[in-house]
């Protein structure tokens, strides 16, 4: 084949962080959140997994807890991925924020397209992770999944004290509010720079791309791309898994 004859414009190559090093505390005691086991195998090899379904996906960047980097990578050794997906362990931080920036440090300079997934949501299904790059292979500089509401939310006067009844200041309307999930996408030089100068304390990537005064845009999340959070959620997720086994088998 002659030089002439291939594309002019490369793909863009998309990576994947996930943050991995918390500790779990809402979870209760036990070993790091991202190392207990949802159907006998570590959560964070379902967020991995979920993330290398994607045939975008050719590099994923585990963000392990600060003293667990070895441990990590060999459990990643031992559990298969697809062939066309690497990965990379790092130690992370005290804060996600810290662990994501961490994260985007390990990342080769090929990659222009970066999604940031928690190892906490290891059953999100690979069309919204799909439906994420896309968005952004298509040109949108950030990209949250994200779904409805169904409690109607209260903006409050934080007690002071645990359990004293907190004044409502506000009723957002619930129309217009949306619960965001992960991954994230973004274009890599946009979150890179946020990573760079918002210092204040944000939750996820994206808020923190919206201080920029970036436009982020919001496509459909998936009920499945749920955050293990508390003990209940490992029910939820257990259920989750013995649906999807029970499909497989018909
Ligand atoms: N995370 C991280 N580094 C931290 C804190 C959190 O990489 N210092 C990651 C977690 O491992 C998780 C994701 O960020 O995959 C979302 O955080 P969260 O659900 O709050 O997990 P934890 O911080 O581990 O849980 P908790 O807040 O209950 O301790
Ligand atoms: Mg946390």
């Amino acid at each position: 084949m002659s030089e002439v004859s291939r594309p002019s414009i490369t793909e863009p190559r998309t990576a994947v962080v996930i943050p991995a090093a918390g500790r779990g505390v809402r979870l209760g005691p036990g070993a790091p959140k991202a190392l207990r086991a949802l159907s006998g195998t570590p959560m964070l090899v379902h967020a991995v997994r979920a993330m290398a379904a994607s045939r975008f996906v050719s590099l994923v960047v585990v963000v392990a807890p600060p003293d667990g980097a070895g441990e990590v990578k060999s459990l990643l050794d031992a559990h298969a991925l697809p062939e066309r997906t690497d990965f990379v362990v790092v130690p992370g931080g005290q804060t996600r924020q810290e662990s994501v920036r961490l994260g985007l440090e390990a990342l080769p300079p090929e990659y222009d397209i970066v999604l940031v997934h928690d190892a906490a949501r290891p059953l999100v299904p690979v069309d919204t992770v799909d439906a994420v790059i896309e968005a952004v292979r298509e040109g949108a500089v950030a990209v949250v999944p994200a779904l409805p509401l169904a409690d109607t939310v209260k903006e409050v006067e934080p007690a002071a004290e645990a359990g004293e009844p907190e004044p409502v200041l506000a009723t957002p309307e619930r129309a217009r509010l949306r619960a965001v999930q992960t991954p994230q996408g973004f274009e890599r030089a946009t979150l890179v720079r946020a990573h760079e100068t918002v210092t204040d304390d944000v939750t996820d990537d994206a808020g923190m791309v919206e201080r920029l005064g970036e436009r982020v845009v919001v496509v459909p999340g998936h009920e499945e791309a749920f955050k293990v959070t508390r003990p209940l959620d490992l029910v939820l997720a257990e259920a989750v898994l013995a649906r999807r086994r029970l499909n497989d088998g018909f």
